[in-house]
């Protein structure tokens, strides 16, 4: 098969554009379609500020590279959860690309934040989800770090198998409130920073050649934690469908993305306020990670 561009001999075929391409035209359309991404939902211009949560998966550490690549100023932010040898090679891949790409890195150690306790450690103790209390507290470190350092936006390495299998489960459950947020760009608003999501446009397997092609290390190991959901079903759901339709997936989500002003309208039943402790916004008193180290008995609930 020849590269549909240059006429080399092509490497990668890509069924749902029905193209063909070699190294090197390759890189190329994926960063096209990380700036088209950008582009088409402002999410941020080249004087911008961006940090960047990095986890040590390919998609975090390929959208590092796209960026630089492209010329914008991402910053990472790597949140170490402290789960046995998963974080251990997260932290090593995610410090290996910041050092070999000469970029900066934070890292906040969960350990340090949570009086010596480890994420496994905190869900022990306090009978916690896994999954929803680690999402619960990397969000509230992106916004942290975010606010007190003075970056514009946060990024994050959503790509497009993650947005519809979201959207699918959404869909299917009626919730109209997560499909009024599902947006690739969310502004800044009731005290949190603006969230986009640049990879929306690429599938886990184009970012998978992209990392592969540009000798991008990344961990591989699965979280413990993380169980067959219902996010997994809703993925390989859609998997199984692309493979009878070509170009599905990324149909059904640009779609969405043309009608989603419809689900615009629901209003909020609840209102944020600064929490009592620590000023994240929240829609209680005390916020969810305060309520954490009162849990563990880190912090007293009056002050
Ligand atoms: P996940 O929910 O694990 O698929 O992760 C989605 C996105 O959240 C990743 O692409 C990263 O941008 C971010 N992320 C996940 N885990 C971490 C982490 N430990 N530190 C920083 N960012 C993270
Ligand atoms: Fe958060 Fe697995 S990465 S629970
Ligand atoms: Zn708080």
């Amino acid at each position: 098969m020849r590269c549909a561009i240059c006429k080399k001999k092509a490497e990668v075929y890509l069924p749902h554009h029905n193209l063909a391409l070699c190294r090197e035209d390759f890189i190329n359309f994926f960063l096209k379609r990380v700036k088209k991404a950008i582009d088409d939902f402002n999410m941020f211009e080249k004087e911008d500020r961006i940090l960047l949560a990095v986890s040590g998966g390919k998609d975090s550490l390929s959208l590092w590279h796209a960026l630089l690549k492209l010329g914008y100023n991402a910053i990472g932010l790597f949140i170490d959860l402290g789960i046995d040898k998963f974080s251990k090679l997260a932290r090593e891949v995610v410090e290996k690309f910041s050092k070999k790409n000469k970029t900066n890195l934070i890292t906040v150690k969960l350990e340090n934040e949570f009086g010596g306790n480890t994420l496994p450690q905190i869900v022990e103790r306090t009978k916690a989800i896994p999954c929803k209390v680690c999402g619960k507290i990397k969000r509230y470190y992106f916004d942290r770090i975010a606010s007190k350092e003075n970056f514009d936006v946060i990024a994050t390495g959503h790509n497009l198998d993650d947005e519809s299998a979201f959207l699918l489960g959404n869909v299917l459950n009626w919730n109209i409130e997560y499909l009024a947020k599902q947006l690739p760009a969310l502004p800044e608003e009731d005290g949190f920073k603006k969230k986009v999501k640049p990879l929306i446009y690429l599938t886990e397997r184009e970012i998978a050649i992209y990392a592969f092609f540009n000798e991008i290390y990344y961990n591989e190991l699965n979280c413990p934690f993380s169980k067959k959901a219902k996010s997994h079903f809703y993925k390989e759901s859609l998997h199984q469908m692309e493979l009878s339709f070509k170009g599905l997936r990324i149909k059904f989500f640009k779609g969405f993305l043309r009608n989603q002003k419809i689900f615009g309208k629901v209003e909020k039943n609840y209102s944020l306020s600064p929490c009592k402790i620590c000023g994240y916004p929240t829609s209680k008193e005390i916020c969810g990670v305060c309520k954490i180290k009162i849990n563990l008995g880190l912090i007293e609930r009056e002050k």
